[in-house]
């Protein structure tokens, strides 16, 4: 629905939402300080960036930029317009919003993602009718009766029916008066080649609705009802289907898998529904595509263990393997690397037997064998050592051979503590000396890139860095690197203690600074006329630099508290710090001349005089930082 808000309304959101409370809805948070940190859910990233100041009611990414308040993170989060995220916040906190009717002209401007949304649901209702109400759909019915699935998981999960023939959706969506081109997009129909026309893309299947973590419905999957190909068909990527980072069944499963602290990750349909409907419901499946890093940081809000469920070795090794290729090597984003640590994600894999998949597993053997077989899934390298020593055998070429398949594997995980607890590990296992395995990974590693960036993992797998650390290791020019510390100082005290700004302003202040970043932004405080430091939020909105926005979050969220007492002694020292230097620069324009006439008793006086000033500088320096 397009909405109108009036601006009152908007302040009065502003004013009452927490956004400590709405980021935790989505990122696990922990409190440092005066600041929340958790990980960003903006981008990859292995250390928490990711900032909310619950006094300024804003967040910002220290990693990748990104900042803003509650609305702005939620229209960011959910992919939702500014009135749609006003809207929502207005509901979840009881504030009325007067809503008009909307008129034709705003009838047009509806967003398309919200009508593929509508378009989808009118689809479901469709296929959820076939399926129940039509004498073709008792074909469906009994077909997932005969595969023992019951009518309320059925319901739980929406299933539906897509009839035979070639224009069923097509015929209702035109009652409905719903555009072609929409459900074109939306991947329900598909142009015929000669331009004639449309046909339904889903035809005598069984259709399993694709939702969201929101109940939208984002997408459809289709499975034929006897053995024809292809099994199964999908929607197409659209504007609201996004297949690497979606996960089936997660909308039913996120609240269980926070109670159990553990998820399953299958890679079938029906899998998925044989284990909700035998009570596992901590379950969720990827729909034709390789686990991705998104799947993973998605899962990371509600667990950390995460088991991968596969039916063959092949395939738990291949994903085990693509999950390191994909996560620990350098080279895919040096932020990404450890999705998959173990305080980050403790990702096991869990090969089912006999080449049973959850659901055939299920029904022969019972949650409860599934639940005790999962608990002692090996952890990906574990699985990975396991796997070689099958193939290889334990003999002395075996060994030879499994430290030859495994090196670069290990090599390629950048978490150096991670890779030395795994290089143990696999010396332990084999009974060969540590060194020899570390030799080998070492020539590895220095064949690749990755190995230059490796040394930055020690310093930076603290895990709560601080702001200017964080600055640091994203890349970005770091804290230490613009301006002096008290530039800096008096900038986060401007942030944080407005009411400093007039005499910022009547003693001159900024004038003598020496970055010209921080004097800008200076600047733009008092000609904003800054009044509290909630305002910050505001600030950020309308800084467009991505360094200079980065650099006020940075300085906003420093841990320090002011009073009007240490503001004015900053400013004293910050004064004071500046004449020294003019009175240092005209000793030296001094000594200079005295030089140039070969004044050797000036130049001795003026020498003497210049050593006296360096001393006492040095003493009101030290008196400086132990004052902090
Ligand atoms: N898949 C797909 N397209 C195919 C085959 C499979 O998208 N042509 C995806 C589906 O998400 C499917 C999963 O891969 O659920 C696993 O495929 P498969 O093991 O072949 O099927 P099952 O899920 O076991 O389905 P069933 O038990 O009905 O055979
Ligand atoms: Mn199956």
């Amino acid at each position: 629905m397009a909405i109108f808000i009036p601006e009152d309304k908007i302040s009065e959101i502003k004013n009452t939402v927490d956004i400590v409370e709405i980021v935790s809805e989505t990122v696990l948070l922990k409190k440092t300080g005066r600041n929340f940190v958790g990980l960003c859910p903006f981008h990859s990233e292995k250390t928490p960036s990711f900032t909310v100041s619950p006094e300024k009611q804003i967040f910002y990414c220290f990693g990748c930029g990104t900042g803003g308040n509650a609305i702005s993170f939620l229209m960011k989060q959910e992919g939702i317009s500014f009135p749609e995220a006003a809207k929502r916040l207005a509901k979840r906190y009881g504030i009325d919003i007067p809503t008009k009717t909307i008129s034709a002209e705003q009838r047009k401007q509806i967003s398309q993602k919200e009508s593929l949304l509508h378009l989808n649901r009118q689809a479901l209702n469709f296929f959820r009718q076939a399926l129940v109400e039509t004498v073709a759909g008792k074909r469906a019915l009994s077909y997932l009766k005969g595969r023992g699935f019951s009518d309320e998981i059925m319901d739980r999960f929406h299933l539906g029916y897509a009839p035979r023939g070639w224009d069923n959706l097509l015929r209702f969506l035109s009652k409905k008066h719903i555009s072609t081109a929409l459900a074109e997009t939306a991947g329900l129909v598909i142009a015929r080649k000669d331009k004639s026309g449309y046909y339904d893309r889903f035809r005598d299947r069984i259709i399993f609705p694709i939702l969201d973590v929101n109940m939208n419905i984002v997408g459809f999957g289709g499975r034929v009802l006897d053995d024809s190909e292809p099994k199964y068909l999908n929607s197409p990527e659209t504007p609201v289907y996004h297949k690497s980072r979606t996960l089936f069944g997660l909308c039913s499963a996120r609240d269980k898998c926070r109670v159990e602290n553990s998820v399953y990750i299958v890679e079938g349909y029906l899998d998925l529904l044989a284990l909700h409907q035998h009570g596992i419901e901590n379950s969720v499946a990827t729909l034709g595509t390789a686990l991705t890093a998104e799947h993973i940081r998605l899962l990371t809000r509600y667990t950390r263990r995460m088991v991968l469920v596969y039916d063959s070795d092949e395939a738990g090794i291949r994903s085990a393997q693509r999950c390191i290729d994909t996560f620990w090597k350098e080279h895919v984003d040096f932020q990404r690397e450890d999705v998959f640590r173990e305080e980050k994600a403790d990702t096991h894999i869990l090969v089912l037997p006999d080449g049973d998949d959850p659901d055939s597993y299920l029904l022969k053997y019972g949650p409860e064998a599934f639940v005790a077989t999962a608990a002692q899934a090996p952890g990906i390298i574990s699985f990975l050592i396991d796997r070689a020593i099958e193939k290889h055998g334990l003999s002395t070429e075996g060994k030879i051979q499994i430290v030859s398949d495994l090196h670069a594997t290990l090599a390629a995980i950048n978490d150096s503590v991670a890779r030395s607890l795994y290089v143990k590990q696999l010396s332990e296992r084999l009974d060969i000396d540590e060194a020899v395995v570390l030799e080998k990974i070492r020539v590895a590693a220095l064949r690749k890139p990755q190995a230059i960036s490796d040394r930055r993992s020690p310093s930076s797998s603290a895990s709560a860095m601080s702001a200017s650390e964080s600055l640091m290791t994203s890349g970005q020019k770091s804290l230490s690197e613009v301006g002096s510390r008290i530039e800096q100082q008096i900038i986060a005290m401007m942030l944080q203690f407005p009411q400093i700004l007039p005499q910022i302003e009547s003693r001159d202040v900024l004038e003598h600074f020496e970055s010209n970043i921080l004097k800008s932004i200076g600047h733009t405080l008092l000609h904003h006329k800054f009044k509290s430091a909630a305002q910050v939020s505001e600030l950020l909105n309308f800084i467009e630099e991505p360094e200079k926005k980065r650099l006020v979050a940075a300085l906003a969220l420093t841990d320090e508290s002011w009073d009007e007492n240490g503001c004015r002694k900053l400013i004293n020292q910050f004064v004071e710090t500046i004449q020294r230097r003019q009175k240092s620069k005209l000793m030296d324009d001094k000594i200079k001349a005295a030089e140039l006439k070969n004044d050797k008793q000036l130049l001795y006086k003026l020498l003497k005089e210049k050593q006296k000033i360096a001393i006492q500088s040095a003493k009101q320096k030290i008196t400086l930082l132990s004052n902090k």
